[in-house]
């Protein structure tokens, strides 16, 4: 099932740098170890890894065969020579297929938390490993899945905030080791200093305001584009 796309040694093209989002989670790869990321879609994150051999594998998992032909074109023009070994792509639904993940990161961006906590339960579903750390970038309702993953026994190693499109988003790593994941905030210096946490909570504040009534998320939507752009 996996398509493995191995060459002698990677010949780099001209490489598209990431968005700020992506930076935040590509810095918190683990180095040296396999990466996965599931959700890859246009397969950024991974294939910067491969260019920079920050990873010892570099696994691009995704259950659409259109988004992955897309992804293959990219491959063949970031590495026209060839992707050298260690690159592979695997196009299935992660929620219920296995996957061979004993080490290394596995990251989760732009998927909702739902499907975040049904593949994490399909992939590890006895204990949380030992040698694994997630890096989980969730589309909303942050803080369900802080709560799923505590529930869960994951500990928390490392959180920011960063902005994308005007909002406050979250960016968990997580681990066998780590904190207890406190189920709103662990107070993580890093983004307490720089405001975001200010306007993260606003917009929480905002969010809950509204989530008692019969459509939360729409509402929530619809005040926050009024608030955008002064409607
Ligand atoms: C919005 S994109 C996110 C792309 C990228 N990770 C990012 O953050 O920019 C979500 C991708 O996840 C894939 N996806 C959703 N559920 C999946 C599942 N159960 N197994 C594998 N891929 C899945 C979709 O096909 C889609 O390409």
């Amino acid at each position: 099932m996996a398509e493995s796309l191995s060459q002698k040694d990677p010949q780099t093209g001209s490489v598209h740098s990431l968005s700020v989002r992506l930076k935040t989670v590509y810095n918190l790869i683990l180095p040296k170890r396999p990466l996965w990321d599931i959700g890859c879609d246009h397969g950024y994150v991974g294939l910067h890894a491969h260019h920079n051999r920050l990873c010892t594998e570099v696994n691009l998992v995704d259950q659409s065969r259109e988004v992955l032909d897309s992804t293959r074109l990219r491959i063949a023009e970031w590495f026209p020579g060839g992707t050298g070994e260690g690159l592979r792509v695997w196009c299935l639904d992660a929620e219920r297929e296995a996957l061979p993940i004993s080490a290394g990161t596995v990251v989760m961006a732009g998927l909702g938390t739902p499907t975040i906590v049904r593949v994490i339960a399909n992939l590890f579903p006895e204990n949380v490993p030992t040698e694994v750390r997630v890096v989980l970038a969730s589309t909303f309702t942050g803080e369900r899945l802080r709560l799923r993953l505590m529930r869960l026994g994951w500990r928390l190693q490392h959180e920011a905030l960063y902005l994308e499109n005007g909002h406050v988003r979250q960016i968990l790593a997580c681990g066998a080791e780590g904190e207890i994941i406190h189920p709103f905030w662990n107070e993580a210096p890093i983004s307490a200093d720089n405001g975001l946490l200010e306007a993260y909570l606003g917009e929480r504040r905002q969010y809950f305001s509204v989530c008692q009534s019969r459509m939360p998320d729409l509402l929530h939507l619809r005040k926050s584009f009024m608030s955008s752009f002064g409607m």
